[in-house]
């Protein structure tokens, strides 16, 4: 028979030798099943998703894994549907290859959904091997992935396929925070699928190949008259600048499964471990003089704060998180010392660093991440403040930058803060403050820590003098009275003698110092009052 499409039907029963024993018939049968189960959906069906640009299930796992550390479970589960025919085709593996293995030596439950069986469409079985490894990853403190390929809920079970959906989300969300949970979207994840990956940690897509929507192209023509293509609408790249979805963009399966592998290496495998630590020949002590002169004379002027980052870290190596979402707030994973340290930063090169809705929630999410998983945070700051608009009002930012707000003092892991030029207002109190509990704050000598800018300052309490004055005097005395505001707050000194800011230092003692706090808050504990959960303002 050849491997397309019948192989979904199941093949006819070997003949049996009559002489051979017992056990040896067995053994036959074990490796018909196991073939089968490898065989997926046929040949034909693993070379189409070849040509379009993907790898199959098992070639995933097999990328994704150290070599040979793969170990599957209930390759041979079959689903138990009798209605449109499916009694006559019930492949081993029914669409789904899930287990467990290695990263890095380290434990790791996966699942991965096999396009080429059914569309790799959710069965009531294929959603109890999943709630079982999600249950083993939980009794065993290791991480799970999920490289989600898949039509959805199996159209022809009805019901219990949409209830095998729901007992995956009661598992992912009673996970949280619990083990580190990554979902990759390697092709179609639509409907209520999609609500899976949304509740777990990070979410992957490749690029082309992968998308994610509530309701598709068809169903939004009819109701809103809106014409999108597929990519359009939940593509790799809409998720991942515009909706804010997605956390990662992969050039094609291999590349998403080694970033997968990398992002491990920053985590622990659960919120009772420590992240592993990396041995570094990075110099705890080395000094960049290029620090010095990052932030520019003119306090207008933008930099790139990326910059401050890759000069401060281990060997310079950041590994973003949401780089092409609300990029005036970077976030991502690094080391310092050799410790996985959580990096949030305001991006002077991108809207001056304001904060708005987009990057407070982006933060916000972080920020939690981090502290769920012992994750000491690091925060860069230069903010001018909120954005202003009626846009950022009527969307709520009062409640979305209390997000941050809300995450940063709660947070209870290690918190360091350095201040390299504008902490101005609201965003000053936000930004990881030594009011909210942040254990270590520095400001580089250019720091400006004030309510607000002189420019708008002067406007403000000036008002009158500005209007009772003549023309030609309003900008003299305008200017004089900046100069007086700037000299005055524009500076890190005032907050130092409150000893709100710890230290003002050198831009290039910057890796030193920090490395310095982190040592001394080794094992820094600190609690929350008990409560049953906190109330974020959703
Ligand atoms: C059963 C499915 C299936 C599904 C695909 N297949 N989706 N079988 N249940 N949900 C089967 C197809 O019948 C086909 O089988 C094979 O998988 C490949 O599908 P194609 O349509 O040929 O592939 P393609 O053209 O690439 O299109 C992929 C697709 C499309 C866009 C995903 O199949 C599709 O629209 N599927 C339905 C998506 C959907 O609406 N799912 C329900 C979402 S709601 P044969 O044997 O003919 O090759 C949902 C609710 C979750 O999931 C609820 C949670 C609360």
């Amino acid at each position: 028979m050849s491997e397309t499409k019948r192989s979904l039907i199941p093949t006819p029963k070997a003949p049996e030798s009559p002489k051979a024993p017992r056990g040896n018939d067995r053994t036959e049968e074990m490796r018909r099943l196991d073939a089968e189960a490898e065989a997926g959906g046929g040949l034909e069906r693993r070379e189409r998703e070849h040509q379009a640009g993907k790898l199959t299930a098992r070639e995933r796992i097999h990328l994704l894994l150290d070599e040979g550390t793969f170990e599957e479970l209930d390759k041979l589960v079959r689903h138990r549907c009798v209605d449109f025919g499916m009694q006559e085709q019930r492949p081993a593996g029914d669409g789904f290859v899930t287990g467990f293995g290695r990263i890095d030596r380290r434990l790791v439950y996966v699942f991965a959904q096999d396009f080429t069986v059914f569309g790799g469409s959710l069965s009531e079985a294929n959603a109890q091997r999943i709630c079982k490894i999600m249950d083993l990853a939980m009794r065993a403190g290791a991480p799970v992935i999920g490289l989600n390929d898949s039509g959805g809920a199996r159209i022809q079970e009805g019901v219990a396929s949409l209830a095998g959906y729901a007992d995956i989300f009661l598992r992912n969300t009673l996970s949280s925070g619990v083990i580190p949970q990554i979902s990759a979207i390697m092709g179609p994840c639509a409907g209520g699928a999609v609500y899976s990956p949304a509740i777990t940690d990070f979410i992957f897509m490749t690029q082309e190949t992968s998308y994610m929507f509530v309701t598709g192209p068809d169903v939004i023509k009819t109701v809103t008259h809106e014409e999108v293509t597929k990519q359009e609408l939940g593509g790799a790249m809409t998720h991942n600048e515009k909706s804010g979805v997605a956390h990662f963009v992969a050039r094609d399966d291999a590349d998403c499964l080694a970033m997968i592998r990398e992002l491990i290496s920053f985590l622990p495998s659960n919120n009772l471990e420590d992240p592993p630590r990396r041995a570094t020949s990075d110099s705890p002590t080395r000094r960049d003089a290029a620090l010095n002169t990052l932030v520019p004379l003119d306090p207008q002027k933008p930099y790139d704060i990326k910059d401050a980052i890759h000069s401060i870290v281990d060997d310079g190596y950041f590994f973003e998180v949401h780089e092409h979402y609300a990029k005036n707030l970077v976030v991502g994973f690094a080391r310092l010392d050799g410790r996985a340290i959580g990096i949030v930063g305001n991006q002077p090169a991108y809207l001056a660093g304001v904060l708005d809705i987009n990057g407070s929630v982006k933060g916000a999410r972080f920020v939690r991440f981090c502290d769920a998983f012992n994750i000491p945070l690091l925060t860069f700051e230069d903010v001018p403040g909120f954005l202003p608009g009626t846009q950022q009002e009527f969307g709520g930012i009062i409640k979305h930058g209390a997000k941050l707000l809300f995450a940063f003092a709660e947070a209870t892991v290690p918190k360091i803060t350095v201040i390299t030029r504008k902490a101005y207002g609201g965003a000053y109190c936000v930004m990881a403050s030594k009011h909210i509990r942040t254990d270590a704050n520095f400001a580089w000598p250019t720091a400006e820590i004030a309510v607000m800018g002189p420019e708008g300052a002067v406007d403000i309490v000036y008002k009158r003098e500005l209007a009772k004055a003549t023309d030609s005097e309003r900008e003299k005395l305008r200017q004089e009275k900046i100069a007086e505001f700037r000299d005055r707050f524009a500076n890190p000194f005032v907050a130092a003698e409150r000893g709100y800011i710890d230290a003002v230092i050198e831009p290039t003692e910057t890796r030193a110092r920090v490395i310095t706090a982190l040592r001394a808050l080794e094992n820094k504990r600190d609690t929350n009052p008990r409560k049953k959960h906190g109330n974020i303002p959703l």
